[in-house]
């Protein structure tokens, strides 16, 4: 590049650095800044900003009202504010990381800047840490598991709790091996120890919080026994983001997270974002089997020069909506407060409980006493009637839940008490013919009354199956 058109684009690129920082600040557009207004969030007034939580459907006797949404480990609803703030920095969209434009450089550093945010809110230090973006938590572990797993004879270690993102992605690339599960359902850390010390193992994946049970892992703990071993964590944290507080960090540096997946879409940010934070030295040694633009400092007729991560794991354009909607979540979330949203949570999961348990033939997997270490997760089944028939009842009475095995087969086989043998006799038998659960799963904005409702609701739907069981034979376990 001749000197002169050098030192012009240089200074071009300072001018849009200084702009691109005074745009950050006043949001450029002249409008509202949804980035800087002190708003007030609590786990009281939430539910006024949820979109769609009044819109009311059409039911199956034609009937309309807004749906009781108990399906919120499988995605959340936006809130109001992070689709605004999506919806405001379109206005200033450009390409990212590519452009020469003011808006290309106004988005570029607000994509890149949103990298802190997330940094902080998992409490990883930019020293030793870097986060690069994803579509959602399958896509961040299958690219992890595709970068980090250099030979088929690696050892990764799940547990039999696992969501199938953070099984097969391993499963398919290397020799996995698995720690119990206990009575209850916990993760049997003895097995989990016990393994480590037979095998070689590279890697431990275990989920943070599982979306069966709402079971919360000791990570820290896990950590600890991964790095005495020589092994390193990653952590599936698909089910906690929208929960509970979760820091990298632990007590002592053995304690810490080597890595760590997440969603957007399922802390209220229905985006498509999600971010894998990790150690940088680790992923500067790999990439992912994924390949474009955006990831080379230069490319010959015979030779590529890839770059540092987190660039080499953004192959192509990236979704800025869902990065936007991440950064805005994750402040909304942090002004809400975990404490608040934890405790709101125990409240719905105690009386859910209590009150599924009080009817006939109930079964409440998980424990049902002690339930300080879970999430807003409650899976049961009423025995004398098939789940899917039940589901679908509900479903018609306006009440969102998940029935089947949630994508963790192994784990809910072993909650059910069905042996491998007889769970691969299912193969054929379509959705509605392999056993399962029912699953409620709250969100911040669900309330007791919902729950009392939703109870009333689950008496009568009991009901209606039993008495439509020659349409819907009961079959036992289904
Ligand atoms: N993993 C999500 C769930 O548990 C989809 O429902």
């Amino acid at each position: 590049m001749k000197k002169s058109i050098f030192l012009k684009r240089l200074l071009s690129v300072s001018l849009a650095a200084i702009v691109s920082l005074h745009l950050l600040t006043s949001c450029g557009n002249g409008e509202k800044n949804t980035q800087d207004e002190t708003s007030g969030y609590t786990i009281d007034n939430i539910r006024e900003y949820v979109v769609g939580v009044d819109e009311k459907v059409e039911l199956e006797d034609g009937s309309k009202r807004a749906i009781i949404n108990f399906d919120n480990a499988a995605t959340t609803p936006a809130l109001q504010p992070v689709s605004d703030e999506v919806e405001a920095q379109m206005k200033m969209y450009g390409s990212i990381g590519r452009g020469f434009s003011k808006k290309s450089d106004y988005s570029t550093d607000l994509y890149n800047n949103t990298r802190s945010k997330v940094l902080q809110f998992v409490g990883a230090d930019e020293e030793n840490y870097t986060c690069f973006y994803v579509n959602n938590t399958t896509d961040g572990l299958n690219k992890l598991a595709s970068a980090l797993i250099t030979d088929e004879k690696d050892v990764v270690l799940c547990t039999r709790m696992e969501h199938h993102a953070n099984d097969l992605s391993w499963r398919e690339r290397c020799k996995v091996i698995y720690a119990e599960i206990d009575k209850q359902g916990r993760v049997d850390y003895k097995s989990l120890e016990k393994m480590l010390k037979k095998n070689k193992v590279k890697y431990v994946a275990v989920t943070a919080a599982s979306n069966v049970t709402g079971y919360v892992t000791d990570a820290h703990r896990v950590a600890k026994l991964a790095h005495k071993y020589g092994a390193k964590i990653i952590v599936d944290g698909a089910q906690i983001v929208a929960h509970r507080k979760f820091s990298m960090i632990g007590e002592t540096p053995e304690e810490n997270i080597d890595f760590f997946v997440f969603s957007a879409h399922k802390m209220y940010s229905p985006y498509g974002g999600g971010a894998v934070v990790g150690l940088t030295s680790v992923l500067n040694k790999h990439m992912p089997e994924f390949y474009g633009g955006g990831i080379v400092t230069i490319v010959t007729d015979q030779e590529q020069n890839y770059k540092n991560a987190p660039a080499s794991y953004e192959a192509g354009s990236p979704n800025y909506p869902g990065v936007v909607g991440l950064g805005k979540a994750i402040d909304i979330l942090q002004e809400v407060g975990f404490d608040a949203i934890s405790e709101h949570e125990q409240k719905l999961n105690r009386k859910l409980i209590d009150g599924i348990l009080k009817m006939d033939n109930a079964v409440v997997y998980g424990d049902t006493e002690d339930i300080s270490d879970r999430v807003g997760v409650v899976t049961f089944n009423l025995t004398d009637v098939n789940s899917y028939h039940l589901a679908a009842k509900l479903s018609d009475y306006g009440v969102a839940t998940r029935r089947g095995a949630f994508c963790a087969h192994t784990y809910v086989w072993r909650l059910l008490g069905v042996p491998d043998e007889q769970a691969k006799e299912y193969v054929e038998c379509g959705d509605a013919g392999v056993p399962g659960m029912i699953r409620v799963s709250f969100g911040i904005y669900n309330t007791e009354e919902e729950v009392d409702e939703f109870l009333s609701i689950l008496d009568k739907a009991h009901g209606e199956c039993l008495k439509e069981m020659e349409i819907m034979p009961y079959r036992p376990g289904l």
